[in-house]
């Protein structure tokens, strides 16, 4: 194991690994006559066991997307999802019917994602009846409801209510319990808490905390909320317009972000910790670029303050799976090799660069 490695998976060791996943949607024609949206062009990232990464950007950058790949609603035009040393989309019959148990999602809205019609508990054992030979005794379904309810916080007898009879929070942890039912290895959290009240982001994020304590499930976590993101994730990928532009371990990420896409996300976002907050703020320039016509060379060039020509002519060095394991960037501002690798050709040099206060550790 490589031993400059602070956190994150080794990627021979990864449970999850993603590697170049292109996914293009066929939309009407623009001015330029190109009809396919490339919602993800070549998207790259692991996974490690037991571990949370987080998966931030604007709306729109293709997260929802990745997401859904992985739990195989969409099929990538090219690259490869690894999981476990299989390939998910070669898998049929039994093998796919346990990748796909293997693999669970909680949803954005708690209100939405619950079927009004079934009760709590009809809604968490509803994926036994496609596994049916986890659970084999109703008495055994019982039990495990019970234990489910009980580890995600709720009563028993609360297998019996309906959705509207309870609060967002309280639904948010059904949608967990739903999920936890099958005993993942992996937990799609596509915006859990968004759709919540601060005090009960709170709660759901506790209880999701200690579950990967108790169980030692790996998390996706995506987020628009970078404040949520730095708190609960141990990694984080940085996406824009389809790419992962950014990726290393939470903390170095925040401290010393290196693109600056990934400084003006953050100089955006507000902050409670006075430490954290940018010097100056970063303003981005222009719209969004049009997934369907994205620039030629580094795909922010557009609204980057740095940019120059060579940025239009040649793409920066990709974030490849590999790197999102273990690429050792020496940073001496940091003081030792970090996880953490940028799609840019002019990485931020310090935290001044990406407009940040000097730290509180002098880094
Ligand atoms: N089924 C689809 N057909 C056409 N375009 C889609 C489809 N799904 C997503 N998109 C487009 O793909 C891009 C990425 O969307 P999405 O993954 O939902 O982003 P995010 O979750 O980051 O907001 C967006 O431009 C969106 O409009
Ligand atoms: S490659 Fe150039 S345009 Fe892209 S982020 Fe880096 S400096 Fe900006
Ligand atoms: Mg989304």
């Amino acid at each position: 194991m490589n031993t400059t490695l602070k956190h994150g998976p080794d990627p021979e060791d990864a449970a999850l690994r993603v590697t170049e996943v292109t996914k293009t949607f066929q939309v009407g024609r623009s001015a330029s006559g190109n009809n396919r949206l490339r919602a993800l062009d070549g998207v790259s990232l692991t996974i490690g066991r037991g571990e949370t990464l987080g998966l931030v950007g604007e709306s729109g950058c293709g997260k929802s997307t990745l997401a859904r790949t992985l739990m195989l609603l969409e099929k990538p035009d090219s690259g490869t999802v690894d999981f476990e040393g299989r390939d998910p989309f070669a898998l049929r019959g039994k093998d796919l019917l346990s990748w796909r148990r293997r693999v669970q999602m909680v949803f954005q809205d708690p209100f939405a994602s619950l079927n009004a019609r079934m009760t709590a508990g009809q809604i968490i054992a509803e994926p036994w009846a496609t596994h049916r030979g986890l659970y084999k005794t109703s008495r055994e379904r019982e039990a495990r409801l019970n234990e489910l309810l009980q580890l995600v916080g709720l009563r028993p007898s609360d297998a019996r209510k309906s959705p509207q009879e309870f609060s967002g929070g309280q639904r948010q942890r059904i949608g967990i319990a739903r999920a936890l039912a099958l005993n993942p290895d992996l937990i799609i959290l596509d915006e859990p808490v968004s759709a919540l009240d601060l005090s009960v982001q709170a709660q759901v994020l506790n209880l999701l905390n200690d579950l990967q304590q108790k169980l030692g499930v790996s998390y996706l976590f995506i987020s628009h909320d970078l404040s949520v993101v730095r708190h609960v994730t141990d990694r984080v990928a940085v996406m824009y317009l389809g790419r992962v532009i950014e990726t290393g371990d939470t903390e170095d990420v925040f401290e010393r972000p290196l693109h600056p896409y990934t400084a003006s996300l953050m100089s955006a976002s507000p902050r409670l910790d006075p430490a954290a907050r940018p010097a100056e703020r970063i303003v981005l320039r222009g719209e969004l670029p049009s997934p369907v016509d994205p620039p030629s060379g580094c795909r922010f060039r557009t609204r980057c303050w740095k940019a120059q020509d060579i940025c239009a002519e040649q793409a920066p060095p990709r974030v490849t799976a590999a790197d999102a394991g273990r690429v050792a960037l020496p940073l001496p501002s940091i003081g030792e090799p970090t996880l953490h690798a940028a799609e840019c050709h002019f990485p931020l040099a310090d935290r001044a660069e990406a407009g940040l206060a000097a730290s509180a550790t002098g880094a």
